[in-house]
């Protein structure tokens, strides 16, 4: 099993907060990769170093090392923009851009300068398919984003991602939002990218967690508790910690 991520000695601060302690962490290649832990333990901020997004806060510090295929994400040659274009981020709420549907979903495409209609076409039709949102959206291209459902949106947001051909999807609580329905298409989708990309998704959702993931990352107050694989972390937890946290007793 090859990594697309080992991370070192990774903490983050900001301020006089240790919001990231010490988290050393093999992120393996196109599975899908659950973090939990209660709230404040310091998921997002994980997340957000990646690609770097946590670089973007003002007053927050970073040491340690986090490779992406072997390659160190800090070191100066690695431009932002290329690495924020393979390593996509979704959010908890849904965030369109004010622009159509097709609009959204071009954004990344025209920046990279593709401008040939033809292709920009196919490839915003390919992205929304991936998303499995082309159905509901094929006749309302030039519709503005904000008149889709929240789970729509979120597909959306997840096609436009997409779009740029990312290797990784960074997804931090993405059903937030969502009703049981649009929580079940987002997994779906999910499961079926998990055979092209790397995905990383926090959630507080335990079956979700559960049902999803091949690996899971517990934290709790910054620390990475425990990582391992979905089943064994569920069914035999190494420490009595996780097993509080996965059976509900606190979080
Ligand atoms: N931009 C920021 N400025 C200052 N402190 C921050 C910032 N972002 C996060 N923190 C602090 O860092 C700690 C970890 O926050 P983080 O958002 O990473 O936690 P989380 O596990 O994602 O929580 P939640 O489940 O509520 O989303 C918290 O104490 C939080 O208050
Ligand atoms: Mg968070």
């Amino acid at each position: 099993m090859s990594n697309a991520f080992e991370i070192k000695n990774l903490n983050i601060y900001y301020n006089g907060l240790h919001a990231v302690k010490n988290v050393s962490i093999d992120i393996p290649h196109t599975l899908i990769t659950a973090i939990i832990g209660a709230s404040g333990c310091g998921k997002s901020s994980f997340l957000r170093a990646m690609n770097r997004m946590n670089d973007l806060i003002p007053n927050s510090r970073r040491t340690g090392e986090i490779l992406f295929h072997g390659v160190d994400i800090h070191q100066p040659m690695m431009s932002e923009v290329t690495l924020r274009r393979r390593i996509g981020m979704v959010f908890q709420k849904p965030n369109p851009f004010p622009f159509s549907i097709f609009d959204n979903v071009a954004y990344g495409l025209r920046i990279q300068g593709m401008r040939d209609k033809a292709t920009l076409d196919q490839r915003v039709e390919e992205s929304l398919r991936r998303a499995a949102l082309w159905p509901e959206v094929k006749d309302r291209l030039k519709q503005s984003a904000f008149a889709l459902s929240g789970g729509q949106q979120q597909r959306l947001c997840i096609a436009r991602t997409l779009a740029v051909d990312p290797e990784v999807l960074l997804l931090d609580e993405p059903c937030a939002s969502l009703d049981p329905t649009g929580t079940a298409r987002i997994e779906e989708l999910l499961q079926k990218l998990e055979k092209e990309i790397t995905i990383i998704i926090v959630t507080h959702n335990m079956q979700q967690a559960k049902r999803l993931s091949d690996t899971v990352g517990f934290f709790h107050l910054g620390e990475l508790v425990e990582f391992g694989r979905t089943e064994e972390m569920f069914e035999h937890p190494r420490i009595q910690l996780t097993r509080d946290y996965i059976m509900g007793h606190f979080g």
